[in-house]
């Protein structure tokens, strides 16, 4: 039986160009070797095959397809129609039927931070907060305003889940009602080199990576998150990053409009900076919602400007998601494309020792939450404020860094309190 399975592995290794996984499979024990075999007998090699297929072939858009998208602009807002969208996003706040979900399965490369994200420290107002405090922060604020306790749903990393879990129960959830806290993990899948070949982990065995944030549909399902969201009766739920310091996860005026707007997906933009800004925007395509990425708009359109002078592809896309509980479901039943991005990871080689790259050497595949979009006819759009809803920690430095986070947020703050 072990040596009809062996064979088997080794011809599905050799039949997919994985020969330097049969030479690494003789560093390892009879017990490490099994544990190896059964992970290579659950993997979709035609999956990867396609995957590492498309990391060669380019996106093409035409620009007929593209169209601009209506967005409404919130500091353009009289207050008395603010007011009203106020009312409609509060109502369903106050009555329990609305909950958090926070993507915290990513592996924060360029930050450089050895944990999950979330554990890491800014250094704001001398004694420093953690990302996971200054999110708990903001939800706080939230509940006391409406009388609530928001639930809230962590999308970890299978890789870091027991630390974030870990971490959490430490600081006690920085006061936040544990049984409101729900944690669960994303899907996976395998990372892949320039050449096409598997790298094995630390731990011996086909290193994975989690599926991206547009894994977090159909990890809400198939962890049983999103059963638990609709047995406590709630209705539309916040999707946001875990690392922007400045996230407003409770923002009436975006479900206010949303609601008025009768549409299932809202979503906070804010202007490009300029038009070469390294971020995806909003637009239409095909009739559709959707966000482009940098590398794939036509510079000849990021740089249009409409009759009131503004970009016509401007709105950029900060993670700042609305979604009804029936959008969710629907998405989680779809098949979002996978995107590749080319990532630093460590490795054991043929001989079963470490490799740390010193530039990125691995693809990840990453399913965007922004591609859910496409699967909706609308969206409401909500231009809100840079230095009011965006400070990303992406950096280690330069840009979007800590350091830029710590300015934009310590100085919100000052100018707010
Ligand atoms: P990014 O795409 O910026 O990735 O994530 P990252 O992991 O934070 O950083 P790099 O690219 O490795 O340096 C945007 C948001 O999506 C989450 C992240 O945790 C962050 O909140 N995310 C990303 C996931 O939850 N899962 C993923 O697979 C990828």
């Amino acid at each position: 039986m072990g040596i009809e399975r062996t064979q088997e592995v080794m011809n599905i290794l050799h039949k997919n160009g994985q020969e330097h996984i049969i030479q690494f499979m003789q560093t390892l024990n009879d017990y490490e070797r099994e544990l190896l075999e059964n992970q290579i007998l659950t993997i979709d090699f035609h999956q990867i095959a396609e995957l590492y297929d498309n990391t060669k072939r380019k996106i093409e858009i035409k620009e007929n397809k593209i169209e601009a998208i209506p967005y409404f602009d919130k500091t353009k807002m009289g207050s008395s129609k603010k007011n009203q969208l106020d009312t409609l996003g509060e109502k369903v706040i106050s009555t329990g039927k609305y909950a958090v979900v926070t993507m915290a399965g990513g592996q924060g490369t360029r930050l450089e931070h050895p944990g999950p994200k979330g554990t890491f420290k800014l250094d704001v107002y001398g004694k420093g907060k953690y990302l996971f405090e200054i999110l708990i922060d903001n939800l706080k604020e939230a509940n006391k305003k409406y009388g609530v306790v928001i639930p809230w749903y962590i999308m970890t990393s299978k890789e870091n889940h027991e630390e974030t879990q870990k971490f959490l129960e430490k600081h006690g959830y920085f006061g936040y009602d544990k049984n409101q806290v729900i944690l669960f993990p994303q899907g996976e899948l395998p990372l892949i080199d320039k050449e096409g070949k598997l790298l094995i982990g630390k731990n011996k065995l086909i290193k994975l990576a989690s599926d991206g944030n547009g894994g977090t549909f159909t990890s809400l399902r198939t962890s049983g998150a999103l059963a638990d969201m609709k047995e406590r009766g709630i209705q539309w739920v916040f999707i946001g990053g875990v690392d922007n310091v400045l996230l407003k996860m409770a923002d009436t005026t975006l479900l206010g409009l949303a609601i008025e707007q009768k549409v299932q997906v809202a979503s906070k933009s804010i202007v490009k900076a300029n038009p070469q800004e390294r971020v995806g925007v909003f637009c239409k395509m095909n009739g559709h919602p959707k966000v482009i990425e940098y590398t794939e708009l036509p510079s000849k359109m990021a740089e249009e400007i409409t009759d009131e002078g503004e970009l016509r592809y401007g709105e950029s896309h900060i993670m700042c998601n609305l979604f009804t509980i029936d959008a969710i479901e629907k998405v989680s039943k779809e098949a979002l494309i996978y995107h590749h991005a080319i990532k630093k990871n460590a490795y054991l080689d043929e001989e079963g020792r470490e490799v740390i790259p010193q530039e990125p050497n691995a693809y990840k595949f990453e399913a965007f939450i922004f591609d859910a979009f496409t699967f909706f006819d609308g969206i409401a759009i909500l231009r809100g404020k840079r230095e009011e809803d965006f400070a990303p920690v992406k950096n280690k430095e330069g840009i979007d860094s800590p350091k830029t986070a710590k300015e934009l947020y310590e100085k919100f703050w000052n100018m707010s309190h």
